[in-house]
């Protein structure tokens, strides 16, 4: 990574990264093979000390991150003077400019102060409080572009985070369209990365959806960016130096490797999730090696000796229901039974999975899509025949 100095932006500071809960040790590996740190996550966060290149490579690299802070400050605070005085002595000018346009949004868990929105309008008052003294203002004129305060109490000691992301990263841009319940590209890629997929390997989801893990795992296979080809919060601040962002993606995209031409295959017995998928493949630039079918589980055939599937099959609580998912379970596993070598990994919350699907899996994990307690289940190839 080229050095630059960023003008007026600090050079130094502890980076926070946040993930969903159960997907904490695929984050830890990616920011150990990414940047080389080895640091074990604390409250589903990663925390270690960075600077302005750092931000630009985590955000557009992360596959699993949700989103990357940059962390200010940790107090303890169980009345609101105390909250008030502990915002107040961080040195927010050194982030945020004087016509910033500050949003506060926070959390209170198992603490004394437990209003949020309470504690909300402190912080923000605290901090405009310390950027009119330091800039010699009465009021904050707010006209510039905005820096996303966030603050976490939990069991009475306060941490406050620049948010440097803005959306948060599940949202490369690929996916413009919604389909049928849609996973986070976070948790796909966390899924993908937990499972056996690898570049040579054959892939499959037989009920592709919207396209997610289709495209994800072209960008793991092509080794490229999640986050490439969309923008961050940081991306509109005055104060940081565009040239890290544009000297990371470039040294992204030198690590693209489009000459590989992994065997990617979805399906599905909706005509338009097959049209999504596609249109999606395409905003992503990867359509030139995915493949996708209108066709039911039930004629799904694994095409070759060995391969992965990785799939969020219908849980049978909207469009389709109990009946349908459990027919599609069975005829999952019935699809499988003469493929020894192929693996299956699958999310749902359906606590009869493993009896549909015909087999006892070999490991499973609590994870949670859009918020729902699911199982993730891990069928690797069958062991006397690996
Ligand atoms: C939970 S959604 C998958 C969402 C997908 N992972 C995404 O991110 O967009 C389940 C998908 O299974 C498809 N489906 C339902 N029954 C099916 C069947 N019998 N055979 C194949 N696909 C089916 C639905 O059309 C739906 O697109």
């Amino acid at each position: 990574m080229k050095k630059f100095a960023c003008e007026d932006f600090p050079d130094k500071f502890k980076i926070s990264v946040s993930c969903a809960s159960g997907t904490e040790s695929v984050l830890k590996k990616e920011i150990n093979r990414l940047i080389g740190v080895d640091v074990p996550a604390i409250n589903g966060r990663i925390e270690f000390d960075g600077n302005p290149a750092l931000i630009c490579k985590c955000n557009i690299n992360l596959r699993t991150a949700d989103r990357i802070y940059i962390k200010t400050g940790e107090f303890t605070a169980e009345t609101f003077d105390e909250l008030y005085d502990a915002v107040k002595s961080v040195r927010w000018e050194d982030y945020i400019p004087m016509d910033a346009n500050v949003y506060v949004d926070g959390k209170c868990v198992k603490s004394t102060l437990f209003a949020t929105s309470d504690c909300q309008r402190i912080v923000k008052k605290a901090i405009a409080d310390r950027l009119c003294t330091k800039f010699k203002l009465l009021r904050l004129p707010e006209s510039g572009s905005t820096y996303k305060i966030n603050f976490y109490l939990f069991k009475n000691v306060v941490s406050f985070y620049v948010d440097t992301s803005g959306t948060g990263l599940h949202k490369r841009g690929y996916r413009d369209k919604v389909g049928i319940a849609p996973i986070k590209e976070t948790l796909c890629a966390a899924m993908l990365l937990m499972s056996d997929f690898y570049k040579t390997r054959p892939f499959a989801d037989p009920f592709c959806g919207s396209g997610t893990f289709l495209i994800e795992s072209a960008f793991i296979a092509r080794n490229i960016a999640p986050n490439i080809a969309r923008k961050f919060a940081f991306n509109d601040w005055k104060n940081f130096d565009e040239r890290f962002y544009k000297s990371a993606v470039e040294e992204a995209k030198d690590r693209e490797n489009f000459t590989i031409k992994p065997d990617i295959r979805g399906f599905d017995i909706d005509k338009k999730a097959v049209e999504l998928s596609l249109h999606h493949a395409r905003r992503a630039g990867v359509a030139d090696i995915i493949k996708v079918e209108n066709s039911p589980i039930k004629k799904f055939k694994p095409w070759s000796e060995c391969g992965t599937i990785v799939t969020n099959p219908p849980y049978g609580e909207r469009v389709y229901g109990n009946e349908d998912a459990k027919r599609c379970y069975i005829e999952l596993g019935d699809a499988l039974k003469n493929s020894p070598l192929w693996s299956c990994f699958v999310i749902t919350p359906h606590n009869g999975f493993e009896k549909y699907f015909g087999r006892k899996c070999d490991r499973e994990k609590k994870l949670y899509n859009a918020e729902k307690e699911c199982r993730y289940y891990f069928y690797y190839p069958k062991k006397e025949t690996r």
